[in-house]
């Protein structure tokens, strides 16, 4: 057994290392041989990326796909979401294979620059064109190169609401006409901003309308997730208790990044035997870390908005921030007040906006700031 901290948090490290997602992963690979594409959503940090890259590893371990995975996270234009594009292809197919030297000539018409990330060392590819009709075209080719392969392609993009933000013109339209026409490729489509992707795809006015299903992606189970710990600790000579257990998923509140982050800590401290004062020491110290972080945030929010972002936290969920009993109770002044600073803190991603069996709630978006912000006093 390696050293390498087994509760990954950042990227997919293979499926020992990853919990559950088992129906998940099944809907995607069953929508994949169905020729039904997925749009899926989640909070942020709740697992997206990482479930794509689960299912790629499943379904490469068949070899009867071609999968691409294109995160556009950070693109601003055509230009960019075709580069991106034009890179995830020449990466996702192995160097010095037939493939590879047909995609390369195929690209030679479109005349890209070849660079290599400076970081990640893949390779890359830029297009210069002078016309958004040019890059409307190279998406097209592009598209085409993969509907005329021999295997059947997944193509995921992730981050996909950002091509709302391109000042081009109906990007949406564009990329929806254009994938319409392939037999070949079955798309997933995943993001973070649940209302931005439900207005893409589901409202009758727009051109994704009904063209996929729809996957929202919530916590992990507890006890699944609980197994999961216990068995990756117990199988490198740790011991954790059952309040530890139980104590670190709901500081974490399963959300997973944060769930990973605590066990990522209480393993790289190498205490074999893991209580409850163990890993309460653990999370305290993970907020005192983030502290300079936080005061930030503050220093970037009105007083106002401050003070409800504390309410949401000492309250966890809350189900209806207009109610006068929920104002008073944190002394925050009128409705309209409330329902600019709501807007505004949801406009920032400081809090999101979900529904469980009870309703639509208000949460905290970070939750190492939700549980830091709980324990502040007003100011
Ligand atoms: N099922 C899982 N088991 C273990 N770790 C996971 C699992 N899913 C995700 N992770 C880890 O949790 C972290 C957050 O997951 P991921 O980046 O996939 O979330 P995301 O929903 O794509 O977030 P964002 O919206 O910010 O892109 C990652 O570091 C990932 O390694
Ligand atoms: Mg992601």
């Amino acid at each position: 057994m390696t050293d390498k901290n087994p509760f990954i948090i950042t990227g997919y490290n293979g499926p020992e290392l990853f919990c559950d997602r088992k129906r998940e992963t099944e809907t995607l690979i069953s929508n994949t041989h169905n020729g039904v594409s997925t749009t899926l959503v989640s909070i942020r940090r709740m697992g997206k990326s990482g479930l794509i890259w689960h299912t790629i590893h499943q379904l490469a371990k068949k070899q009867d796909h071609i999968c691409i995975y294109s995160d556009i996270y950070g693109t601003r234009n055509l230009k960019d979401f075709t580069n991106k594009l034009g890179s995830a292809i020449l990466q996702a197919l192995p160097a010095k294979k037939t493939l590879s030297t047909k995609f390369i000539d195929f690209l030679k018409g479109l005349r890209p620059v070849f660079s290599f990330d400076v970081l990640t060392g893949q390779p890359q590819l830029s297009f210069n064109f002078s016309t958004t009709q040019e890059y409307e075209q190279s998406i097209d080719s592009l598209l085409k190169f993969l509907d005329s392969q021999k295997k059947r392609v997944l193509l995921a993009i992730d981050e996909f609401q950002q091509i709302s933000t391109y000042p081009e013109k109906n990007i949406e339209a564009l990329l929806r006409s254009r994938i319409q026409t392939l037999n070949n490729v079955n798309m997933i489509f995943s993001g973070s901003s649940r209302h931005l992707l439900s207005e893409m795809f589901s409202n009758a006015n727009r051109p994704f309308f009904a063209s996929t299903q729809f996957l929202y992606l919530k916590e992990i189970e507890l006890n699944t997730y609980q197994e999961f710990i216990n068995r990756i600790f117990s199988e490198r000579g740790f011991k954790i208790t059952q309040d530890s257990l139980d104590y670190i998923l709901d500081f974490s509140r399963a959300h997973t990044f944060y769930t990973q982050s605590v066990c990522n800590r209480l393993y790289a401290a190498g205490i074999k035997k893991i209580t409850l004062d163990l890993a309460r020491a653990a999370c305290m110290r993970l907020l005192e870390e983030q502290e300079p972080v936080f005061f930030q945030f503050r220093n970037l929010l009105t007083a106002g908005q401050w003070t409800i972002l504390q309410a949401i936290a000492r309250e966890g969920k809350v189900y209806q921030p207009t109610s006068r009993c929920f104002m008073e109770k944190h002394g925050i002044g009128t409705p309209s007040n409330m329902q600019r600073g709501l807007e505004s803190l949801l406009a920032k991603e400081m809090i999101y906006r979900e529904n469980d069996g009870n309703g639509a709630y208000y949460s905290v978006y970070d939750v190492f700031l939700s549980r830091w912000l709980e324990n502040q006093d007003y100011v």
